[in-house]
């Protein structure tokens, strides 16, 4: 369908890199994976080389050289490719090269090749601890760790480069993303694992204070469809938020994956004082813009996941 469409994707073989390139093949997108394989995945990036066609480059966005030659030939970027929210915290040097250089790197390419559009994977981290909710795109930013700071660099610069060179952009603001594939120390997400590994051990789950704290979880095959729609939206230059619009708790997320593994077991509540922090996006944007509205209910989500986790060869989403 699009046999002249090449999608260039940094991160490509990462967890939601996977899901993206597998739903730019299934509509007819080339697709050419630039990715230093440090949290990617290998053997299912040469996969898709082999079964499907896709390039694979194993090269660094640091790289600024690499990244404009590889570039060549590439009608649209989607970058992917950051160093992690935790490890901004544990190597602030790293997460400045890799997410602001890095960036800086894949965008000023992008703009001087003059490709129809770049998607890049912001966050919602961005806004910080939210005032209200629901979190809308033109409340205040308040990042609080360099990976949250290169965000909203990384957003300043596509801006930029719309002013200087006429780049079309768009940045999603991703929520708490889940789902098949996802990796175990995910900052956001490792609730998660760390309430099914206890309630595979047949032990109850362990919330702090009254489990009010909560995030608006959405599921990987959702964002891979809100990346896809921006790809080929006709509108653009915006951040969107992409998230559901609702927010778990902590202690809705125990019943549901107590409820998932069918675990005889009631949570227990540890009495202390938390902060806390809540997230819900508005989801209004997301629509108006690239027509984008989730499709896949925490529940059901969750659901799958665990079902994925005990057979990965149960077909995931
Ligand atoms: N997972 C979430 O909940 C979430 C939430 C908000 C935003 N995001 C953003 O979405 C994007 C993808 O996240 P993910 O969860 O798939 O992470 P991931 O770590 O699974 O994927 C990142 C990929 O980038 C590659 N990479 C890292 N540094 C690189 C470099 N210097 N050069 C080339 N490739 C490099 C890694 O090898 C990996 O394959 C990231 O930008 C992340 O910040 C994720």
């Amino acid at each position: 369908m699009n046999d002249n469409r090449l999608a260039f994707v940094t991160g490509g073989a990462g967890f939601i890199g996977l899901h993206v390139v597998n739903q730019l093949l299934d509509r007819g997108w080339n697709v050419r994976i630039f990715d230093n394989m440090v949290r990617g995945d290998r053997d299912r990036a040469n996969e898709l080389a082999t079964t499907r066609g896709v390039e694979v480059i194993d090269q660094d966005i640091r790289s600024g050289g690499a990244v404009a030659r590889a570039m060549r030939g590439a009608t649209h970027v989607i970058h992917l490719a950051a160093d992690s929210i935790n490890k901004s915290q544990a190597d602030p040097y790293s997460s400045v090269d890799t997410n602001m250089v890095g960036s800086h790197n894949v965008f000023a390419s992008a703009a001087d090749l003059g490709v129809q559009r770049v998607v890049y994977a912001s966050s919602a981290s961005v806004y910080g601890d939210p005032k209200k909710l629901p979190m809308h795109e033109d409340d205040e930013l308040n990042p609080l760790t360099p990976y949250c700071i290169g965000k909203r660099t990384g957003e300043d610069l596509l801006r930029y480069y719309e002013r200087r060179s006429g780049l079309s952009w768009i940045a999603l603001r991703f929520f708490n993303v889940y789902g098949p594939g996802q990796k175990t120390t995910a900052y956001y997400t490792s609730v998660i694992n760390h309430f099914v590994n206890r309630l595979r051990n047949g032990e109850p789950p362990i919330i702090d204070g009254a489990g009010e704290q909560s995030m608006d979880f959405i599921h990987v095959t959702d964002i891979g469809r809100a990346v896809v729609l921006a790809t080929e939206s006709e509108k653009a230059n915006a951040p969107i938020n992409v998230g559901t619009g609702i927010d778990t708790s902590v202690a809705e997320l125990a019943r549901i994956l107590i409820d998932a593994i069918g675990a005889d077991v009631e949570p227990q509540f540890n009495p202390r004082h938390v902060l806390v922090s809540r997230r819900a996006a508005d989801i209004t944007r997301a629509k108006e813009m690239i027509g984008f509205e989730y499709s896949v209910p925490v529940v059901e989500g969750m659901t799958d996941l665990i079902r994925f986790e005990t057979n990965p060869e149960t077909p995931a989403r």
